[in-house]
């Protein structure tokens, strides 16, 4: 059987790269998209790569540009098969507290972290169904389940990708396509090494395992998530952030 073509969103970000590489070890062709802008970091992405070199390739794509996500879709299509696996990773912050917050703030995490994944599986929904076989997997996050300072726009956002991987879940769950949302709580990444240190120090003595998360502890979800016989989980959601929030 030909290789399984994956998107990975953010797909150059902390947690992108991670799920890349494992989605590349576990045999399928990823196409990791993120901004073009981020140049330097396409370069070093390119090199960790390497060993991946024939099965991860980097196209630029901003997630919030609806018409955009349609032809980058319809070009991976033509060039190397239809999507079988969509991991929506792309996210920003724009964290102040909402008496400060600009209404460019609220937009700008919404149309990434959220409407950027309406955008990507809108375009990749179709061809999942008709081929009797997908895994869309939302990554979400710990924040978006507890609410945090600082984060409305952030918070709604991501709760807001559950309820869509729900409801999303339920309209494809017939045809073989799976969609489930993965809540990371607080890893090694740039975005959570922008918190001041004093304030992430403090997040870190609550977590109850004593650490950050490493991004592999992730992309290891995801790809479980994401194998031809996880096809029974849809609409879960799985936290995976070392016991910052336990429920049942
Ligand atoms: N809880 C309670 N009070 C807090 C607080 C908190 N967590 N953080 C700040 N405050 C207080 C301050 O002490 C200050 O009090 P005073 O007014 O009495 O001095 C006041 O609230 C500050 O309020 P501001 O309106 O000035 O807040 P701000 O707009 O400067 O924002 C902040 C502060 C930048 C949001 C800062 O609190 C912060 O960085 N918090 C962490 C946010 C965070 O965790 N982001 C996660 C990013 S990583 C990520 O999102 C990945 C993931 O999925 C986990």
């Amino acid at each position: 059987m030909s290789k399984r073509i994956a998107i990975v969103t953010g797909g150059i970000g902390g947690l992108g790269t991670e799920i890349c590489k494992y989605l590349a070890r576990s045999g399928r062709f990823v196409v990791a998209v993120d901004l073009a802008s981020r140049t330097e970091r396409v370069e070093q992405f390119r090199t960790e790569m390497a060993e991946f070199a024939d099965s991860v390739v980097f196209e630029p794509l901003n997630v919030a540009d609806f018409q955009a996500c349609a032809e980058l879709v319809e070009r991976i299509t033509r060039q190397h098969g239809p999507v079988s696996i969509l991991v929506n990773a792309a996210g920003i912050t724009r964290d102040t507290s909402l008496r400060k917050m600009a209404p460019e703030q609220w937009i700008d995490v919404l149309k990434v972290n959220l409407e950027g994944v309406f955008n990507m599986c809108r375009h990749v929904v179709d061809a999942m169904t008709a081929q009797g076989f997908g895994r869309i997997v939302n990554i979400s996050s710990v924040n978006g389940q507890t609410g945090q300072f600082g984060q409305t726009n952030y918070s709604a956002a991501k709760a807001g990708m559950h309820g869509f991987t729900m409801a999303l879940a339920r309209e494809v769950a017939r045809k073989g396509v799976t969609v489930n949302s993965v809540s990371p709580g607080y890893c090694k990444t740039a975005m959570v090494m922008a918190v001041p240190e004093d304030i992430r120090n403090q997040i870190v003595a609550d977590i109850p395992v004593g650490r950050l998360g490493e991004p592999h502890e992730i992309a290891r979800v995801v790809d479980f998530l994401s194998a031809d016989d996880a096809g029974f989980i849809t609409g879960a959601n799985i936290p995976v952030n070392g016991g910052y929030f336990m429920n049942y």
